[in-house]
């Protein structure tokens, strides 16, 4: 099949190439001409692992280009994969959607199905296609789809190539099922639904994985209160089919390009239609509420936090990328400096992003130097190098012995035994 993917971020890169995988040709288009210039060659601009590999595999399939008249010509399917940031009130930004829909009904040249890939509010389907019909000047006959993406930083190739489900939102059945064609290789369940619900079932299923997230870490906050181990409840608990296992891991608190802004999303949908989100709304105090408990636990650590030497462990929001936005890191080196505490962090490939934030931190080469005289050492990202390292060493090289684990990675009875002060979240 002939495709065109508008949108060489995250989730259009890793759309675009995985298509390309599976037979298709494939365009990809970005206004961001350094960018192309650098996929042309082969550079991948993200971390994400297996990605660069699989572009060069397929680099006969794959064509970039500034153009969007160009990508679109003789694609049969196009995907809209542009981002929607959040504006200042928390409702998602629609411009690029709006503008992007604009260039492909002045250039449309046949039938296409044009397919929405972006997380965008419900109705933008609608928007889409009125804004092409109006373009294109009806010329053209088109179908405006739905098509949410599921896919997670870090492990994005697997999450695309290993669905749960593919959903296909669209009014005609027909263009619904010649986008189906193109993950049938996949075998999963594909969903075909009406625009609407589609674009919700991608919002409605972020929020409540931040929603589980935020639950869990209630709980390890209760735990610390009455005595339990936040550990054990949510193994417990996961076992259960109807709770599921996953994303009950009690931490810091999500971050990341999408959960944050999502469950904002939704929110101002909901408000905008006179309905106060009350789940919502906790979803996010919770939220902001655990990063302050991290500050708090390495404030108890120390007694006073002013002036004190941290080391930091981790500054992508997740393991596996290079990834910041929304990071608890770039908070608690916040809240840390405002304080006149001094940083030594280390992130294996994130390093880079959080030193155009803070420039007075030291990044250092690995997990040992950030322990350097540290008298508290914070493992904001759970790395597995992390999980890895000689704690020996590390303790050698402190100036006093104590981990902050906001991720939970350590065994606090192991870890105690080598003589640190240990603070886990919701471990007794
Ligand atoms: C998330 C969703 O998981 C994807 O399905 C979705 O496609 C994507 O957003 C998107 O909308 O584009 P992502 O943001 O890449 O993916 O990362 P996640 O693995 O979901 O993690 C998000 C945040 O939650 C991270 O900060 C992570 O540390 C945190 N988290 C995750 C927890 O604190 N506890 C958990 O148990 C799981």
């Amino acid at each position: 099949m002939q495709i065109c993917v508008i949108g060489t971020g995250y989730v259009g890169l890793v759309t675009g190439v995985c298509m390309a995988d599976l037979g298709n040709n494939v365009t990809c288009v970005d206004i961001d001409k350094a960018k192309i210039d650098g996929l042309k060659k082969g550079v991948v601009p993200i971390y994400e692992p297996g990605l660069k590999d699989l572009l060069k595999r397929n680099k006969k399939r794959l064509k970039f280009t500034t153009s969007i008249k160009d990508g679109i010509s003789k694609a049969a399917i196009v995907f809209i994969a542009v981002g929607t940031p959040p504006t200042k009130t928390g409702e998602a930004d629609l411009t690029y959607i709006k503008s992007v829909a604009k260039t492909i009904g002045k250039n449309m040249n046949g039938y296409k199905i044009i397919v929405d890939k972006s997380t965008v509010p419900v109705g933008v389907g609608d928007l889409v296609e009125s804004i092409i019909e109006d373009n294109s000047k009806g010329k053209y006959d088109f179908d405006v789809a739905s098509c949410p993406e599921f896919l997670r930083e870090g492990s994005a190739i697997y999450d695309f190539m290993n669905p749960d489900r593919v959903v296909i939102g669209a009014k005609r059945k027909e263009a619904a099922q010649k986008i189906a064609e193109i993950f049938k290789p996949l075998n999963t369940k594909i969903i075909i639904s009406d625009i609407r619900s589609a674009e919700l079932i991608k919002h409605a299923s972020n929020t409540f994985l931040a929603m589980k997230i935020s639950f869990i870490n209630e709980i390890a906050n209760i735990c610390e209160r009455v005595g339990a181990d936040v550990e054990v409840v949510a193994n417990g608990m996961g076992l259960d089919k109807r709770i599921g296992k996953l994303f009950l891991n009690a931490g810091a608190g999500f971050g990341g390009s999408c959960f944050p802004k999502d469950v904002e999303a939704l929110r101002s949908m909901a408000r905008n239609e006179d309905y106060e989100p009350l789940i919502l709304n906790a979803v996010m105090d919770v939220n902001k509420q655990q990063r302050k408990i991290v500050i708090n636990k390495i404030k108890q650590m120390l007694g006073t936090i002013e002036g004190r030497q941290i080391g930091i462990l981790g500054l992508a929001f997740k393991p596996n990328t290079d990834d910041i936005r929304e990071a608890v890191s770039v908070d608690i080196i916040r809240a840390l400096l405002d304080k006149g505490c001094r940083i030594k962090a280390f992130d294996p490939v994130a390093a880079k992003r959080v030193k155009k934030i803070f420039s007075q931190v030291q990044y250092v080469k690995d997990e040992y130097a950030a322990a350097e005289n540290a008298e508290c050492l914070v493992v904001l990202t759970e790395w597995n190098e992390f999980k890895e390292m000689d704690l020996k060493k590390i303790k050698k090289a402190m100036k006093k012995p104590g981990i902050v684990d906001a991720r939970n990675i350590y065994d606090p009875k192991k870890i105690k035994k080598l003589g640190f002060e240990y603070a886990g979240i919701g471990r007794n």
